[in-house]
């Protein structure tokens, strides 16, 4: 018999979205969910830059600070799960059609106006987002 692994808590964005008030207040950094609620009074930074950024991604927030080690230690405390495959996949993918838009921009502009959009991508965008659900999924096991 094999031991199960830890259970590790993971949330879809509209749970984590409802969670964006003062008295009640989480985010995601990095793939991670952080129940920051506690932590308010104490931010450095003050309260109004992470209300702004609660129930949603504030990773490029965090990164940009260029936060210490010290504050990436303190988010250990604050961790109360993951974001579910199927939503860390969605958001993959949508860095993915990001990309592909400016391509197809890139490529309409060099073409004089006249470019298809991003039509022939379609298919490119679901195989990639495919694959990236099935690296994520094997991930997590
Ligand atoms: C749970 C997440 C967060 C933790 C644990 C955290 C922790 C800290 C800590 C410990 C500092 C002091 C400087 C340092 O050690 O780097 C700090 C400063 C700061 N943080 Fe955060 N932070 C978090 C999220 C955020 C977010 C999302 C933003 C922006 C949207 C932000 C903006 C700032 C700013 C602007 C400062 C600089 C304050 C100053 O030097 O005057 N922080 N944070």
């Amino acid at each position: 018999m094999t031991t199960p692994a830890k259970e590790i808590r993971t949330f879809e964005w509209s749970e984590i979205a409802a969670h964006k008030t003062r008295d009640d207040l989480w985010m995601v950094i990095d793939g991670k969910v952080y129940d920051t609620t506690k932590f308010l009074d104490e931010h450095p930074g003050g309260e109004e830059v992470m209300i702004e950024v609660g129930g949603q991604d504030a990773s490029e927030a965090f990164e940009e600070i260029g936060h210490s080690d010290d504050a990436r230690a303190l988010l250990e405390s604050l961790y109360i799960g993951d974001l579910s495959v199927a939503a860390k996949a969605g958001k993959a993918a949508a860095k993915v059609v990001d990309g592909a838009q400016a391509t197809a921009d890139a490529v309409k502009q060099k073409a004089g106006g006249s470019g298809f959009g991003l039509f022939p991508l379609v298919p490119l965008v679901a195989v990639v987002a495919f694959a990236v659900y099935k690296y994520l999924e094997k991930q997590q096991v």
